[in-house]
């Protein structure tokens, strides 16, 4: 690519509610030893009463705003993964915008699941790469405790609230985002669903007796789809760039549960020490899981200037999407 676009600033904001494997356990049928061993999952963070999707997006595009070195002013477009916006509409980069005070930009919300970042990632950089903007913000933020059944043992240990951020500006030839590949199949909206609250089946109370407001999972069968899919996104993605396993430095995937990372490392053939995991802290929370991992796997010195790494997403939809990327070079 001649034009390329690149990271300058990550954020992020985890609520401060923690709750513990052991603390569900006092609730429901489970325990830590279940949840360990079948996720790798130890704890996982939920919003407060008063926080919402755009509260947690605010607290990480004011971090990863100062991180970039630039204010909401400078901004020329807001894209917001999440599949629990504040409401149905106006969307949550909509909310985000008047929130940071920044000026009337494009604001424009991804639905895409877990895979929402990757796919607002490549909308930012096509974005900067056709001229159409400078700075773009991306952020990924889900509270889904607002749609879990907290009865349910096969769902709720499995999810989190968290926000991630990211400000993309132009990047030197080579440098920056290297490829991107990215999927969907509607055949997988039997798997994966909230049911209820759209146009299909309005709100009710028929709705709300029935519990289809909750989020509703086959684990067993997404599980079989997100190991096959995302290794073969990731490797779209190296092919693409023109790169192979061997070159790769990092990899920040999608944190859904430990199993699914290992088996995606293991048909990758990148090593899983290559491979940033905090699944362990946080669950798997949706849209804000690749942003908040790559933020800590740089505060904790895992990427360095010129390391080539891979962020590699699957979620509801089905929905997919891998990205290389060359850390650094800012133009
Ligand atoms: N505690 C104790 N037992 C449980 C629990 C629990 N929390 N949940 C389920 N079980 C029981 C089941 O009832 C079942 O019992 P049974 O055999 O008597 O019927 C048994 O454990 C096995 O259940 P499975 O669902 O087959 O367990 P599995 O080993 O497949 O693990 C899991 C379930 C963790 C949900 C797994 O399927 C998974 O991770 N799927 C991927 C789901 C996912 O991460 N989705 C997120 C969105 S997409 C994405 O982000 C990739």
């Amino acid at each position: 690519m001649e034009t390329g676009s690149t990271i300058v600033g990550l954020g992020r904001y985890v609520p401060e509610r923690v709750i513990t494997n052991r603390e569900l356990a006092r609730t429901i049928d489970t325990t830590d030893e279940w949840i360990r061993r079948h996720t790798g999952i130890r704890e996982r963070r939920v919003a407060a009463p008063h926080e919402a999707s755009s509260d947690l997006a605010y607290g990480a595009a004011r971090e990863a705003l100062e991180a970039a070195g630039a204010g909401p002013s400078d901004l020329d477009l807001i894209v917001a993964g999440t599949a629990t916006p504040d409401m149905l509409f106006p969307s949550v980069s909509c909310l985000l915008q008047d929130r940071l005070g920044a000026r009337s930009v494009g604001c424009l919300d991804v639905a895409c699941a877990c895979s929402s970042f990757v796919y607002g990632l490549s909308i930012a950089h096509g974005a900067i790469v056709s001229g159409q903007a400078d700075t773009v913000l991306v952020v990924g933020a889900d509270t889904l405790s607002r749609i879990t059944n907290w009865r349910d043992r096969s769902t709720c240990v499995l999810f989190g609230d968290a926000a991630g951020a990211a400000v993309l500006r132009r990047a030197k030839p080579g440098s920056g985002f290297l490829s991107f590949a990215l999927g969907g199949s509607g055949q997988g909206r039997h798997h994966l669903h909230l049911k209820a609250g759209g146009s299909r089946h309005p709100a009710s109370r028929e709705t709300v007796e029935r519990g289809d407001h909750f989020l509703w999972m086959n684990g067993p069968e997404v599980y079989k789809v997100a190991v096959q899919t995302m290794p073969r996104a990731a490797a779209d993605a190296l092919r693409r760039a023109r790169l192979v396993a061997e070159d790769v430095d990092f990899v920040i995937p999608h944190q859904a549960n430990l199993r699914i990372i290992h088996s995606v490392s293991d048909r990758l053939g990148v090593p899983t020490e290559k491979f940033f995991i905090n699944v362990q802290r946080y669950g798997n929370t949706s849209a804000a899981s690749i942003p908040v991992a790559l933020y800590e796997a740089v505060g904790a010195g895992r990427v360095s200037a010129g390391d080539v790494g891979v962020m590699v997403a699957f979620g509801a939809g089905y929905t997919w999407g891998a990205c290389t990327i060359r850390w650094g070079g800012a133009a």
